[in-house]
Formats: structure tokens, sequence, C-alpha cells
């Protein structure tokens, strides 16, 4: 962990615009498997520093040991883009990197509470959605078609996305009935080979960050960034609003949710032919759903919902990935 001095150091260093004081406080950040998170604060402004570390520290994840120079360098570059592509937006902070300690210096979101908050009560709004959408949307077109960035190797990456393919596709496909995995081993084998933009890779409710003031969205933690397929993005974060709005209940908000996710992408992503990948759109949100309940992770996601309503969204997600898709995303497409 750096220590406060160093911490007060570093942030001199890349802040050049006002002076860092003693006197800020400064605490860990929970989270942080595979990095340590620092945050530092004054009453007006806050910081969050992020060192890479060698190894993981988690005892349920083992993640291929990628370097933290290879780690912290793919999540500064692709953040520092989507930073500027959202500018006008102010969705994702600005942040700065030391390049020998492998630490990023990023701008925190104040007044922040964490979209999962908002999730496990379903109390998110539609403009949160509205900007997580357009933000996505803009980096998966901003990358869309510059292949010399798309065969680079840090993005290109296929490492850390296997990973996490086998944990959150194949581990799954191994737990459920026949007709199930073999679907989700098509599905999987087919993403596999779909390298279209770079991608967020990890755009759960955890790095998404809500001023509870001003409502702005913080997108952080770009550390899974790789090329892919963007309907994996907008299935990640998809699939948790369903699970929230599956848990309460609440139809209304689910549909103006995901119609709302659905129409803003497409106006700031719209040579990605979304129509084109219903069918599989569908799948990968089911897969993402039953993932959240069976994953090893599942606490993080669920620990708001009561065991029978468990089974009721896992036995809707199973229904949604073996049925033809009219009842699910195709809904959204028939106006
Ligand atoms: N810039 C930021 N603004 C507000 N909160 C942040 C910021 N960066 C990190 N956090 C908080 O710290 C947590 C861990 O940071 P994150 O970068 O997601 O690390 P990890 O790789 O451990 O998930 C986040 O879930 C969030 O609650
Ligand atoms: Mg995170």
């Amino acid at each position: 962990m750096i220590n406060n001095v160093d911490a007060i150091a570093l942030l001199n260093k890349f802040i050049k615009t006002d002076k860092i004081s003693n006197n800020v406080k400064i605490s860990e950040q929970k989270g942080g498997l595979f990095n340590d998170v620092l945050k530092v604060e004054d009453e007006y402004k806050s910081w969050y520093l992020k060192k890479y570390l060698e190894q993981s520290t988690s005892k349920i994840f083992s993640p291929p040991k990628i370097s933290p120079e290879i780690r912290s360098q793919l999540a500064y570059f692709v953040q520092k883009e989507c930073y500027h592509l959202n500018k006008d937006i102010k969705t994702v902070p600005d942040l700065f990197i030391d390049v020998d300690e492998n630490i990023l210096i990023i701008e925190g979101v104040h007044h922040p509470i964490t979209m999962i908050d908002l999730i496990s009560q379903n109390s998110f709004k539609i403009e949160h959605i509205e900007l997580i959408s357009k933000t996505i949307a803009r980096l998966h077109a901003g990358f869309s078609g510059n292949s010399e960035i798309c065969n680079d190797p840090i993005y290109r990456n296929q490492e850390f996305r296997d990973f996490k393919l086998k944990l959150q596709y194949q581990n799954m496909a191994e737990q459920l009935e026949e007709k199930c995995s073999n679907l989700i081993y098509h599905l999987l084998s087919t993403y596999k080979s779909q390298y279209f933009t770079v991608l967020h890779g990890d755009l759960n409710s955890r790095n998404i960050v809500v001023n509870s003031i001003t409502q702005e969205v913080g997108i952080i933690d770009f550390e899974q960034s790789h090329v892919g397929n963007p309907i994996y993005d907008i299935t990640y974060f998809l699939c948790e609003v369903y699970i929230s709005c599956l848990n309460f209940e609440n139809s209304e908000l689910l549909f103006k949710s995901v119609e709302a996710f659905l129409k803003t992408y497409m106006e700031y992503n719209p040579d990605f032919e979304i129509i084109n990948y219903l069918e599989e759109m569908k799948m990968h949100l089911a897969v993402q759903i039953i993932y959240r309940f069976l994953g090893p992770s599942r606490d993080s996601w669920t620990f708001y919902i009561n065991e029978n309503r468990k089974n009721d969204i896992i036995n809707y997600a199973k229904e949604m990935l073996v049925t033809k898709n009219e009842k699910h995303i195709d809904i959204f497409f028939q106006k």
C-alpha cells in the first residue's frame, strides 16, 4: 500500500493546479483484488491512487499473471481516450499515470455513491442510463475501424478476456443442463472471433459512481479492456438493470431503461448494426444474469435479493437463453 507521505508527494507531482495540503483525509478503499486503491480527499476534491499489484490478493479468483505495467497502461490509455471522447459530459474522470510505480492518479467523483447502491434499491434514473450508454457508445465508436489500435497487442489482449469468459460463460455452461450449455458454448466461440472495437470490459455497477448531489456519472476501472463485440459491454451493464427490476417487479423501469439505453447507444454508435445481433444480445444477457447468481462473486451482485426470488430470476434467465427473442430484446425494436 502507498504510504500517506508518498501519496501526497505523488499528487503534488501530477496535479499542478492546486497544491495538496497535509490536512487531507486518506483512506483505503474496499474492492482491490488486483490493486490497492487509496482515496485522498479534502473539502472540495478527491483523488484515487490505484497501484497495480504483481499478484491477485483474492482467495476466489486466480487471474492470469499479466504484469502491472501492462495492466496499468492499458487501463490508462483506454480511460484517457474515453475521457477525451466524453469531455463535454464529464462521465469519465481524468487521470495520470506514474509509469515507474504502476500507479494511476484518478480524479474522484465527488459525493460518490456506487451504482450498485442505486441498483440494489431500484432507484437509478433514466438520466444515469442515458449517460452511461452515451459514454460507452462513444468509446466503441471512437475505436471502431481503428485497425492499428484493434490489432495492437495491448488492446487486443486475449489472456484476461479468456479468463473472464471461462469464469462467466464456460463455468456457467458446465453447471447448466445440456440445452443451455450447448447454446453458451456456441455463443462463446462466436464471441471469441469478434474483434470489432475496444470495450470497457468490466462495466459492472461498482465501476460506475454517481455524484449523489449533481447526479453526474463517472465510469472507472478500465483494466479489463479488450477488443470484442460491443454487445458484451451492453449486456454486462444491462444484466444488472434486469436483475434489479425483476427483483422489484418494476417492469416499467425495466422497459424504459433498456429502451433508453439502446436508443441512446444507436444514436452515438450508429455504424454498429445492433439489429443484426439481437439474438446474440439476448443470450449474452441471459448468461450474464445467470453468472451474477451462480458465479464466485455472486454476493457482490445479488446480496439484496431473497432466495425464492433468486430462483425465479435464474429461471427467467434460463428461459430467455433457450427461447427465441421476441419477448426479450426484440420488443425494443418493434416500433
Ligand atoms: N475516481 C473515482 N471516484 C469515485 N470513486 C472511486 C474512484 N475510483 C475508485 N473509486 C471507488 O473505489 C472502488 C475500487 O476502485 P476500482 O478502480 O474499481 O478498483 P478495483 O480494480 O479494485 O475494482 C470503486 O468501486 C469505487 O467505489
Ligand atoms: Mg472496480
